[in-house]
């Protein structure tokens, strides 16, 4: 067996595939021109940096960019998210607990409670907070200083969040899928880390079959290394990729299940829509949240669904994946 396929025990940061710099980051070019302004600005002024909202579909970088502005800044990232905070003062205690230039990052931040949320807006605004103690006839509230710092949020779903708390967002920022080359980029650099060499064509069959997502990516390249290993290669070539994303049922389209069944219940239950989501979730025993996340956007970024008014509709290339045409919904002779 190659040196490069014997297991070795590696420290967590190694086996860290998160980049940790804008340098090493890939994609999402417009979004990384703005951050990297917003810091070398803010850094010249040796001032924190304004708020930041990044959004977008799960596995997409949102927390590996709150990482590193706190990087870029050289500043200290406190973590935490919407449902963990339950009560006013919790909020409270944290953001009186930062130290100037700190990074508040709260995952999943749609999910926080109105109530708690209009404590962020002048803790946002005016870097202070005015906490209410006791209540009903004694109630009195007393002001706090909160030290001047960055919150970074992020959300699956940018239109549950109130419009009060969206706009205290200096830069709103949302993530896309990424494309094959850019997920080719990845998994080379994620192999690289890994210490196993990969064949170019091998790296791309992985990114095409990703869903335009580098956590996936960095999935099945895990799994394609095991089944090399498995079979004494000393690199990742395109037929062992073939053969074990085979071994896991992933589409040739990059689908998951989800995404399938889902096409699958429109055109063949619905004959091609429109047809609501909650009709679609009901058929799919799926929450309507997780359809509208994770697999909408990505049907309708790959064009086999279309979103109006009335509700979802398959596309000509919809009605192809089910081997059906489009004009009659019959059984078409594809190849
Ligand atoms: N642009 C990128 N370049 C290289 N690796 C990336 C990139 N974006 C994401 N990754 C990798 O994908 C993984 C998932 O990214 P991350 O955790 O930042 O996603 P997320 O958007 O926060 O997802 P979620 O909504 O599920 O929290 C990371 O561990 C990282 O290794
Ligand atoms: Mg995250």
């Amino acid at each position: 067996m190659s040196d490069a396929f014997t297991f070795r025990s590696e420290n967590p940061v190694s086996l860290s595939l998160r980049p940790s710099k804008f340098a090493d980051f890939r994609g999402q070019a417009r979004v990384l021109e703005k951050l990297r302004i917003m810091t070398s600005a803010a850094r010249q002024r040796k001032e924190p940096l304004n708020h930041i909202l990044f959004s977008g579909p799960p596995g997409l970088g949102k927390t590996t960019l709150a990482m590193i502005l706190a990087e870029e800044m050289d500043a200290n990232i406190r973590v935490t998210s919407g449902p963990v905070i339950e009560r006013a003062g919790d909020l409270a205690g944290m953001l009186t607990s930062l130290e100037y230039g700190d990074i508040l990052f709260i995952d999943e931040i749609h999910r926080l409670a109105k109530t708690i949320e209009e404590y962020l807006y002048s803790a946002m605004e005016d870097f202070r907070i005015d906490v209410m103690l006791d209540q009903g006839p004694n109630a009195r509230s007393i002001r706090l200083d909160v030290p001047k710092f960055t919150l970074v949020g992020a959300t699956t779903r940018t239109g549950l969040l109130t419009s009060p708390l969206r706009s205290r967002f200096t830069l709103q920022a949302r993530l896309d899928y990424y494309d094959g080359e850019d997920l080719g980029k990845i998994i080379r650099r994620s192999a690289a880390l890994l210490n196993i060499p990969i064949e170019e064509e091998a790296a791309m069959e992985i990114a095409r079959r990703s869903r335009g997502t580098p956590r996936i990516a960095n999935n099945l390249l895990f799994f394609v290394r095991d089944y090399s290993q498995n079979s004494n290669e000393k690199i990742i070539a395109l037929k062992h990729a073939q053969d074990a994303l085979a071994l896991l049922d992933i589409d040739e389209n990059g689908l998951d299940e989800i995404d399938k069944r889902m096409v699958e219940v429109i055109g063949e239950n619905y004959n091609g829509g429109p047809v609501g989501i909650s009709t679609i979730a009901v058929a799919l025993s799926e929450e309507r949240q997780t359809l509208e996340e994770v697999h909408e956007p990505f049907l309708i970024q790959e064009g086999y669904l279309q979103r109006t008014s009335q509700g979802r509709v398959l596309t000509a290339k919809g009605w192809k994946l089910l081997g059906m045409d489009k004009m009659d919904g019959k059984q078409q002779n594809l190849l």
